[in-house]
């Protein structure tokens, strides 16, 4: 028997919902095609999104970000310039019929908080307040009247903004002092246009961050957050994976947490006490081999040409599932998380092919964590293989519980320690196999089904998780 022991009278800190965050990038057929037809928004995606739900989205990129010049994407489309769109080395035609009227519409029906990505390695401070006043400001300037000539009156009070996108690689090459002097340029002319922005500052290894934040240290005041990025290369192929890569892909999503523990250390050891500047994990998730060039490759070939594209498992679902569970239990510091990406690249949670739409496996598992947006996340006890995350709100209490071996069934008894909470709906995520996966033409392969979870009366459940799955058990009175 697995036993799971919710430390109910240990708060953690609240789940804030910006952690389920996600990211859309002008980038393969993410943005173009996955969620935009060149003229309206899929709305069958769109659909699916808003019942994921997507709380916050970022968007336009990733590297995209930093070739980016927002005034390209306002206006009657038809005036739009085509550019060559850049990110991650492929060279995109953009017709900018995207752009940021689109975005925010679309923030507004998925019930998403914003969060644009402003360009620092092509762009300047004045380019990007600009964008900030167009997008914000409530005073009659040129810039509103543009706005409001473009169809929208009131401001759109978008309140996260990032400070570019790696900037020490695709955006600008640039050492840790660098841009730290940059950065201050850009956030204190931000500043000056909405002080209300919340900006975040462009982090990368320990190293990078140690230096970038001991430089920027004196004016601490002027980063809200810092974005860290996190991608799992080490599982070998997508689907034809041994036993070993399966568990190292997991192991590659635990350790997620360990990354943000040593920035959070940075970053208290670093700033003056009393400043607090929250972790941005705005981006994260699993990169298989077929979809990159870069190493590890485990003999496995990329598919080329590269579009980003991969196939989304159980497996997959289960490492976000882990990545989760260290999400929570780092509540404290860790203020948001994006995965990459939301439609057709990478770890995406909706796929499309033509007029085909299917949601992955790792929909389902953000799906199955849904309780526990907003809630307070809550100390849990667990064994290696079976392993759980916990949070409570005023109406009762969510146990998501994953048993991560491979091939071995559990019993497992949760403890909650809540006996009140009688009632209970309990669902499953599994698939014979641990790569199974959606498509077009089996779009629900892999969903969550009904789980039985039997009580005794005092707090405790017991409940069957079958090899490789993911359960949420949520509670009530
Ligand atoms: O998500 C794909 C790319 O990965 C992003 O554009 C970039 O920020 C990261 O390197």
């Amino acid at each position: 028997m697995d036993r799971i022991v919710v430390r109910a009278d240990e708060p953690i800190g609240r789940i804030s919902p910006r952690v389920y965050g996600h990211f859309a990038e002008h980038l393969g057929r993410c943005c173009y095609d996955g969620l935009w037809d060149g003229t309206a928004f899929r709305q069958d995606v769109v659909a699916a999104l808003r019942r994921l739900p997507v709380p916050l989205l970022r968007w336009p990129g990733g590297c995209y970000a930093d070739h980016y010049h927002w005034r390209d994407g306002i206006g009657p489309p038809e005036d739009r310039p085509r550019r060559l769109g850049m990110s991650c080395g492929l060279q995109v035609e953009d017709d900018n019929s995207l752009g940021t009227h689109e975005f925010l519409e679309l923030c507004r029906d998925l019930g998403a908080e914003a969060y644009v990505a402003g360009n620092v390695g092509s762009g300047t401070p004045q380019e990007l307040a600009d964008w900030l006043e167009y997008c914000n400001s409530d005073l009659d300037t040129q810039l509103t009247r543009e706005r409001k000539a473009n169809g929208r009156a009131r401001p759109f009070g978008v309140r996260l903004w990032g400070v570019g996108n790696e900037n020490w690689g695709c955006g600008g090459n640039f050492d840790p002092v660098g841009y730290a002097r940059e950065y201050s340029r850009f956030a204190t002319m931000l500043h000056h246009v909405d002080p209300s922005a919340e900006l975040v500052v462009c982090g990368h290894d320990d190293a990078w961050n140690a230096l970038l934040l001991e430089t920027l240290s004196k004016r601490a005041h002027l980063a809200d957050h810092l974005s860290i990025h996190r991608y799992w290369s080490g599982g070998g192929p997508e689907t034809a994976f041994s036993d070993d890569q399966y568990y190292a892909l997991l192991d590659e999503a635990a350790q997620t947490e360990a990354f943000i523990e040593r920035t959070a250390q940075i970053i208290s050891e670093t700033l003056p006490v009393g400043r607090r500047v929250g972790i941005a994990l705005d981006e994260w998730g699993v990169w298989h081999p077929e979809a990159r060039t870069w190493p590890p490759r485990a003999g496995v070939k990329p598919r080329l040409p590269v579009t980003y594209e991969q196939a989304g498992t159980l497996r997959d679902a289960l490492a976000a599932g882990i990545a989760l569970e260290g999400f929570h239990r780092q509540a404290r510091v860790l203020t948001m998380a994006n995965l990459a990406q939301t439609v057709n690249v990478l770890h995406a949670v909706v796929m499309t092919d033509g007029a085909r739409m299917w949601c992955t496996p790792t929909y389902w598992t953000l799906h199955l964590h849904k309780p526990h947006m907003g809630a307070t996340a809550l100390a849990v006890e667990a064994s290696d293989s079976v392993t759980a995350t916990a949070s409570r709100t005023d109406g009762g209490m969510a146990v998501t519980v994953i048993n991560r071996d491979l091939h071995r069934d559990a019993e497992v008894c949760v403890e909650t320690h809540a006996p009140s909470l009688t009632s209970v709906r309990a669902r499953l995520l599994t698939a014979p196999e641990a790569n199974a996966s959606n498509s077009g033409d089996e779009p629900e392969c892999v969903r969550p089904t009904e789980l039985a979870a039997v009580s005794d009366g005092g707090g405790v459940w017991r409940l069957d998780l079958p090899r490789h799955s993911l359960a949420t058990l949520v509670l009530s009175p």
